[in-house]
């Protein structure tokens, strides 16, 4: 065996397959230099999402000739002046991202310094091919042609243009997230995409996520213990089937962090389905011996010192601020869609929602009689109406929605996802409280599960007996259940423990008690609630509703959507053409 040292070339190019992942990791490289140099705009050109060419050019500090060569050599930074590495405040400090990305393209370098002439530098995969004054502003502008092209190995694993094309989107922007204050120029094959003049972080935020987040998003301020956690997050209702727009930023660099994939599951914990996700652009700030940024060549991850603190922030700060948000609803807006309630030819306004049903019964149906035969005792809207937020019922439709009527217009509330929602905020309240109502059951049930599932509840029995629900484990594969939590009134006790075992074995890992018992209770809370096609009273129905009012949280089920809508009388008065 003979060891050896390697040739500059072969550490460049070793280098580059850490650092240059694809062109979006260039890209990143690139824009970042440019916010290190103080650049106020930043403009990016690509040709086939970057393979051909990715040109980035700043009005930032420049370098002059010497600097430049410099800044093509391995290990060269001008980030690290007391040679500290804990005390990074810019987004490069390693030294080699410009001589990496040169190892595996013709790149062009090019700068000025404000008062001088500007210098080009070419480097062919890592050779200096040439050099020569050049006529540009003051800055810096990079161009990287045919990234890969003689490394067949990497070319291999590149994507087509169009995926490479929306990683280096990404890239822009999450770090024009993470700088609102630069102004940011995107073009791709000749076309313009993006146009960010500097603005303030949440109207940046929104510019490059959705003009949405104006009406269905909740601002979050707040901080502990050295650490501040700012951004914006969606409202439950307005939530994604793919969790593609979460975004954290650790003291303004752009992380990729697991962290933030969870604490956002737990603070949306039973207000959003499993398998929806809301939109998270999150900021913290730390002290800088708080967080380790030199943890990955690419400066994606950062480790944090106490990741718990940082998880309990964002899970505290945002439960806090959903809390606040709770009776506020995206329903409204939602439905406000004239779409929906709009009347075909053979489809009539229902004309029983406000009059005694038995007045109408014998006139002709007007809906199919089978699937939509309405139930209610309605109460005549003859008295004044109450000034009740939801209103007073009026009547029940296909056994599934409730009809009030308030002051101010027509609400619509689904009885189950209401319903589910109050006995979840009714055992989440008695649990603070300290105490929980239980039933007993006179002949324990006996439940048959697997053994793994047995193992995870008798493991949870502490925490499950906390909400009224008292198991044991009575062999190897069966479950006894002596108590079921009062509020559940009757249940079916083996298709509860299938789901809580269910839903244990998903949550596993560490989590706080309190999440965990969050999550355990609207499992719970769904199996106790009001099923849709049940025929309620009147005064069950005013009952479910005087207690929307009072409850916390009732605006969403616990799976994130509208439990009511309203119609205001300005809409309805659109949807007949009045206005
Ligand atoms: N757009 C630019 N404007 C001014 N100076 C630049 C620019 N790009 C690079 N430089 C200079 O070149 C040096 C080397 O850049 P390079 O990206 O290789 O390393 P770095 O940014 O210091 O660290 P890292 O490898 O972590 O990105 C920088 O330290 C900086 O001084
Ligand atoms: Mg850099």
């Amino acid at each position: 065996m003979s060891i050896r040292r390697l040739p500059l070339e072969l550490i460049n190019r070793i280098a580059a397959g850490e650092v240059v992942e694809r062109p979006a990791s260039a890209l990143k490289e690139l824009i970042e230099n440019s916010l290190d140099a103080g650049a106020s705009q930043v403009s990016v050109r690509l040709y086939a999402g970057g393979l051909e060419l990715i040109e980035v050019a700043d009005d930032g500090s420049g370098m002059n000739p010497d600097e430049m060569h410099l800044a093509l050599e391995r290990h060269a930074t001008s980030k690290l002046p007391g040679d500290v590495i804990d005390q990074v405040t810019s987004f490069g400090f390693r030294g080699e991202a410009l001589p990496s990305i040169a190892s595996v393209s013709r790149l062009t370098l090019e700068s000025r310094v404000r008062g001088a002439d500007g210098w080009r530098i070419e480097v062919d995969h890592g050779e200096r091919v040439g050099e020569a004054p050049a006529a540009l502003p003051p800055g810096t502008r990079i161009r990287v042609e045919g990234l890969f092209d003689k490394v067949p190995a990497r070319r291999k694993f590149l994507r087509s243009p169009r995926a490479e094309y929306a990683a280096c989107l990404d890239a822009v922007k999450r770090l024009a997230m993470a700088r609102s204050d630069v102004g940011f120029a995107l073009e791709h094959d000749g076309r313009r995409i993006l146009t960010l003049q500097p603005a303030e972080p949440p109207a940046r935020v929104a510019e490059l996520l959705t003009h949405e987040l104006d009406r269905h998003g909740i601002g979050i301020d707040c901080s502990r213990d050295g650490l501040r956690l700012t951004g914006v997050i969606s409202l439950p209702t307005f939530n994604r089937g793919i969790a593609d727009q979460q975004f954290l930023f650790v003291n303004s660099r752009p992380v990729k962090d697991r962290l933030l994939v969870g604490a956002l599951r737990a603070a949306y914990r039973d207000l959003i389905a499993r398998d929806r996700h809301p939109i998270a652009a999150l900021f913290i700030d730390v002290p800088l011996d708080e967080v380790d940024v030199n943890v990955h060549p690419a400066k994606t991850e950062v480790r944090f010192r106490d990741p718990t603190a940082v998880r309990g922030l964002i899970i505290g700060g945002l439960r806090h601020a959903l809390n606040e948000e709770s009776q506020r609803s995206a329903a409204r807006e939602q439905s406000a869609a004239p779409v929906m309630w709009v009347t075909s030819e053979s489809y009539r306004p229902e004309p029983t929602l406000t009059t005694d049903i038995s007045s109408v019964q014998d006139e002709q149906p007007i809906l199919d009689p089978v699937t939509f035969v309405p139930q209610a005792r309605a109460e005549p809207a003859v008295q004044a109406v109450p000034s009740y937020p939801l209103g007073v019922a009026r009547g029940q439709v296909a056994a599934t929605y409730i009809v009030a009527e308030a002051e101010d217009g027509l609400v619509i509330v689904d009885q189950h996802a209401a319903h589910e929602r109050l006995v979840l905020e009714r055992m989440r309240a008695a649990r603070e409280g300290g105490v929980v109502a239980r039933q007993v059951l006179l002949i324990p049930d006996v439940v048959e599960l697997e053994e793994p599932d047995c193992d995870r509840l008798e493991a949870a029995a502490a925490e499950l007996a906390e909400m009224g629900l008292d198991l044991e484990r009575f062999g190897p594969t069966s479950m006894l259940v002596r108590t079921v939590p009062a509020a559940l009134g009757k249940t079916d006790s083996a298709g509860l423990l299938a789901d809580l075992a269910a839903e244990i074995a998903e949550l596993g890992g560490p989590m706080s008690l309190r999440d965990k018992l969050d999550h355990v209770a609207a499992t719970i809370a769904c199996h106790g609630s009001v099923r849709a096609g049940r025929v309620l009273s009147v005064a069950e129905m005013n009952a479910l509703l005087r207690e929307m009012e009072v409850t916390p949280r009732s605006g969403q089920c616990n799976h994130g959507r509208p439990t009511w809508v309203k119609l205001a009388h300005a809409d309805i008065e659109r949807l007949f053409g009045r206005k």
